[in-house]
C-alpha cells in the first residue's frame, strides 16, 4: 500500500487449472499497475476463483461471499468480482441474487478481467463475462504471476468434451480448446531459463490435447517438452484413459524428465456404472491399459479418482469397485461420495443411493485404500528416491518434497534445504501418506 497503487487479492479454491488462473489473474492486473495485496482486508479488488465440481465447494463459494460482502460494507471502494466455475455455471444469476458482487467472469474470458475492472471502475457498470471463445485460447503466458521459482504449471489444453454424466466440468470449463504445441514449447522453454526444473502440464483431459494446426497430439507434445535442455521433471494431468494410447505410451517410455507417475481417474469398477457414467471405457479395458503402461514405463506409479453411491450403484457393483482396487494397487486415490450437479445427466436419474450407504462405503473404500498404501510406502524402507525440495513439512520442521514417482518424502534431519534443490534420499520409514527419509550421497 506504500506505493500509492491499487491492489489486487485473489482467493483460488479447486483444481490447478483454477489455481493457475489465479496467478493469471494476478499477473493481468500487475500489469495494470496493481500490486498483489496478502490479504482481502488490504486489498482494493478482491477476487473469489471458485469451485463447483461438488456441492460442498459451491455452497462454500456462496459462506465466504457472505464474509467478504460484510468486509465490503465497511470498507469504501473495495470491489468485489466472482470468477472461476462458479462464476461460470451461475453467470447473470450470480449478480440479481448477491447485490454486492460487482462483476462476474468467467473461466473463459479471463484475459478481459482488466477491461471489466475499468468498467466497473469506470462507468460504474456490473459486467457478465461468461462466454467461450470457441476458435482460440486466449492465454498471455507472460502475464502468470508465478510465485514458486523452480516449478511451473502450463495449460495446454482447456475444456472438455466427454460430458461424463455426474461431471459439470463441460459446463463450467466448456468445449475442447488446444493451444498450439510450439507456443507451449515456448512457454516452456523460457521458463527453464528463468530456472524452473519441473514443469506440469494441465488440462481437464491433458492427454486429448491436439494442435488446432498441425494436428499433433500429445505424445508429440510430450516428446517436444520432455526432450528440452535443462528440464529435469516432466508431469501432466489429468489422463483419460480413453485418450491413452500406445503411442503415448512410448513417448513417456525411458526418457530421463518424464516422471513415472500418472494421475488415471477410473471412477468405478462396474462396468454398469462406468456405462452410466459414460466414461467410455470398461473394467478390463482399463485393467488392461494399466498393464500396457506398467509394461511400457518401468517403475510407473498410477494414481485416481473413484465415486461412490452414483445412481443405481448397487453393493454388487460396490465390490467390484473395491476388487480393482485391489487389483490395481493405486498409489493413490482421491474417493468422493456421488454429488448430483446442475447441466449434467445424472441430475436428473433418481439419487437412490441413501447418504450412510454412500458414506460406508466411502469408508471401506478409503480403510483398503490406505492398507494399500501403507504396504507400498513400507516395501520402500531401505530404497534410495530423489527428492525435489519443495519447502517444510506441514509441521514446518523438516525439510519436504517430492519423489519422481510423487510421493511426498519428508527429510528426517535438523538441516533445511532451500526449495528447488534435489537431495537423494534413503527411505528410512513408509507411513501412509507419505515417506520419511535420511539424505545420502547422490
Ligand atoms: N478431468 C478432471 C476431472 C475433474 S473433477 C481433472 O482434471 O481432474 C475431479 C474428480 O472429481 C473426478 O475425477 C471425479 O472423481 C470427481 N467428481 C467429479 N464430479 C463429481 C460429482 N458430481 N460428484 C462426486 N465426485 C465428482
Ligand atoms: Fe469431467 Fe469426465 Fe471431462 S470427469 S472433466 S467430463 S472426462
Amino acid at each position: 500500500m506504500t506505493s500509492g497503487k491499487p491492489t489486487v487479492f485473489v482467493e483460488t479454491w479447486g483444481c490447478q487449472m483454477n489455481e493457475l488462473d489465479g496467478r493469471r489473474f494476478v499477473g493481468l492486473m500487475k500489469g495494470g499497475g496493481y500490486e498483489e495485496a496478502t490479504s482481502p482486508e488490504t486489498a482494493d479488488l478482491v477476487l473469489l476463483n471458485t469451485c463447483s465440481v461438488r456441492d460442498k465447494a459451491e455452497q462454500k463459494v456462496y459462506d465466504r461471499l457472505g464474509q467478504l460482502a460484510v468486509m465490503k460494507k465497511k470498507r469504501d471502494g473495495m470491489i468485489l468480482g466472482v470468477c472461476g466455475c462458479v462464476a461460470q455455471q451461475e453467470g447473470e444469476a450470480l449478480l440479481s441474487r448477491l447485490p454486492y458482487v460487482d462483476f462476474v467472469l468467467g473461466t473463459g474470458r479471463i484475459e478481459a478481467l482488466p477491461s471489466v475492472v475499468r468498467r466497473v471502475v469506470e462507468e460504474d457498470d456490473r459486467p457478465v463475462e461468461v462466454g467461450f471463445d470457441l476458435d482460440e485460447v486466449a492465454y498471455t503466458p507472460s502475464a502468470i504471476a508465478r510465485t514458486i521459482p523452480h516449478k511451473a504449471s502450463i495449460t495446454v489444453i482447456e475444456g472438455c468434451n466427454k460430458y461424463c454424466t455426474f461431471c459439470v466440468v463441460p459446463t463450467t470449463r466448456g468445449r475442447e480448446r488446444s493451444r498450439r504445441l510450439a507456443d507451449v514449447v515456448e512457454e516452456s522453454r523460457r521458463l527453464i531459463q528463468e530456472g524452473v526444473v519441473e514443469i506440469e502440464l494441465l488440462g481437464q483431459t491433458v492427454n486429448a490435447f491436439q494442435d488446432p494446426e498441425t494436428g499433433e497430439d500429445f505424445a508429440d507434445l510430450i516428446r517436444a517438452v520432455g526432450t528440452l535442455e535443462g528440464l529435469k521433471r516432466l508431469r501432466f494431468v489429468t489422463s483419460h484413459p480413453k485418450n491413452f494410447g500406445d503411442g503415448l505410451i512410448e513417448a513417456m517410455g525411458p526418457k530421463p524428465s518424464v516422471c513415472p507417475f500418472l494421475h488415471l481417474p477410473v471412477q468405478s469398477g462396474s462396468d454398469r456404472i462406468l456405462n452410466r457414467m459414460k466414461r467410455q471405457y470398461t473394467r478390463s479395458e482399463y485393467l488392461d491399459l494399466v498393464r500396457r503402461i506398467r509394461a511400457g514405463v518401468p517403475g510407473v506409479v498410477i494414481g485416481t479418482d473413484i465415486i461412490v453411491g452414483f445412481p443405481g450403484e448397487t453393493d454388487g457393483d460396490f465390490e467390484e469397485t473395491l476388487s480393482l482396487v485391489s487389483e490395481v494397487e493405486f498409489a493413490s486415490a482421491f474417493c468422493f461420495v456421488y454429488s448430483p450437479r446442475p447441466h449434467t445427466a445424472a441430475t436428473r436419474w433418481e439419487n437412490d443411493v441413501p447418504r450412510p450407504v454412500a458414506s460406508e462405503r466411502l469408508t471401506r473404500l478409503l480403510d483398503l485404500q490406505q492398507e494399500i498404501q501403507k504396504r507400498a510406502h513400507r516395501s520402500l524402507e531401505g530404497e534410495r528416491l530423489e527428492v525435489l525440495v519443495d519447502g517444510d513439512d506441514k509441521k514446518g520442521k523438516k525439510s519436504s518434497g517430492r519423489s519422481p514417482c510423487n510421493r511426498v518424502v519428508n527429510l528426517d534431519v535438523p538441516r533445511r534445504f532451500r526449495p528447488g534443490t534435489f537431495v537423494m534420499a534413503e527411505i528410512t520409514r513408509g507411513l501412509p501418506n507419505s515417506l520419511l527419509g535420511v539424505p545420502v550421497a547422490g
